[in-house]
């Protein structure tokens, strides 16, 4: 059975279980409306360590004021069987008030890094994600925690934070999962109608044509930009929020390549239907290749 903890005592208390039994806790924290990118992280998770724990809470310090917040979809019956179906120990799904108690005024800020990218369209969005992972490491204090490779920035951003604050966990970097056509898994494909979704793919063929350059000997930035931008427009895709190839630990520009440059990362945003989508791909190595990036 897994354990349903909806406050921070009974986490404890699950948490002290696990602590007399032995062996390593691991976290996957989620906003809910769980898919098998989802999954990916709990399996992950299952096979590395001895007790696994999720989380649900859709938190509003990361939504700006005019993002989805209020219609992000809640699923969280079909979360709980998805769990569980994967072999979750337990999941945490807290109220707004124990994360955010009365009076709390704590920020966390992480930059340069999530100032570009994401950073620039969503001011704020990486501060509400720093917070409230700090806060449920703090509560559930994992041995290890997962994050999907999806949400680049935000996997970066964690992998920072985690080593700035000597915060006592291993922070692991989980590929990402794709429909047959390439699309990146996403709680809000949903929101993408029949032609939108067929747009859609137009991201995952845009990093693949970038890749290829880049094994054809492609070392110029704008040149592998312009590639996969072009696969975007012709896809009719005209809202693109940013097309970008950055060094893959700190995201900073990349002025030329030398022989000791780390890996090159593209991460692209745009926006198809009513929905913003991202997607990333290290260009230098196979899809889910060096995981400790
Ligand atoms: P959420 O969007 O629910 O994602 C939870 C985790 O699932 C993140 O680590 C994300 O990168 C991963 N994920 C999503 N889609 C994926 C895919 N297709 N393949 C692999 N992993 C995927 O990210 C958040 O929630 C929040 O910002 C959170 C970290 C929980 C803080 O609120």
């Amino acid at each position: 059975m897994m354990a349903l903890l909806t406050d921070s005592m009974a986490l404890a208390r699950w948490r002290d279980s696990c602590r007399q039994r032995g062996g390593a806790i691991g976290f996957v924290p989620t906003m809910g409306a769980l898919h098998a990118g989802h999954l990916a992280l709990i399996q992950a998770a299952r096979q590395q360590c001895a007790h696994v724990v999720a989380s649900i809470f859709v938190n509003p310090t990361q939504f700006g004021p005019n993002e989805d917040f209020s219609r992000y979809p809640r699923t969280p019956e079909a979360d709980r069987e998805l769990l569980a179906g994967v072999g979750c120990d337990a999941v945490y799904m807290p109220e707004v008030g124990e994360i955010y108690p009365e009076g709390f005024q704590t920020a966390i800020r992480v930059e340069p890094l999530t100032l570009d990218l994401c950073g620039r369209s969503r001011p704020g969005h990486f501060d509400g994600v720093g917070v409230v992972v700090t806060i449920l490491f703090n509560r559930v204090r994992p041995d290890v925690a997962f994050f999907g490779l999806k949400d680049y920035q935000q996997y970066q951003l964690i992998r920072r934070l985690v080593a700035d604050l000597a915060m006592p966990l291993r922070v692991v970097g989980v590929p990402t999962v794709r429909e047959a056509d390439g699309l990146a898994l996403s709680s809000r494909n949903r929101y993408l109608d029949g032609e939108a979704r067929v747009r859609a793919t137009a991201l995952y063929r845009g990093l693949l044509a970038a890749r290829q350059a880049w094994r054809a000997g492609e070392r110029q930035v704008a040149v592998l930009e312009r590639v996969a931008r072009d696969v975007l427009e012709r896809a009719g895709i005209e809202a693109v929020d940013y097309v970008a190839v950055r060094e893959a630990q700190t995201l900073r520009v990349i002025t030329s390549f030398t022989e000791s440059m780390a890996d090159p990362v593209m991460l692209m945003a745009v926006r198809v239907g009513g929905a913003r989508l991202i997607d990333n791909m290290v260009l230098s190595r196979e899809d889910g290749a060096g995981l400790s990036l």
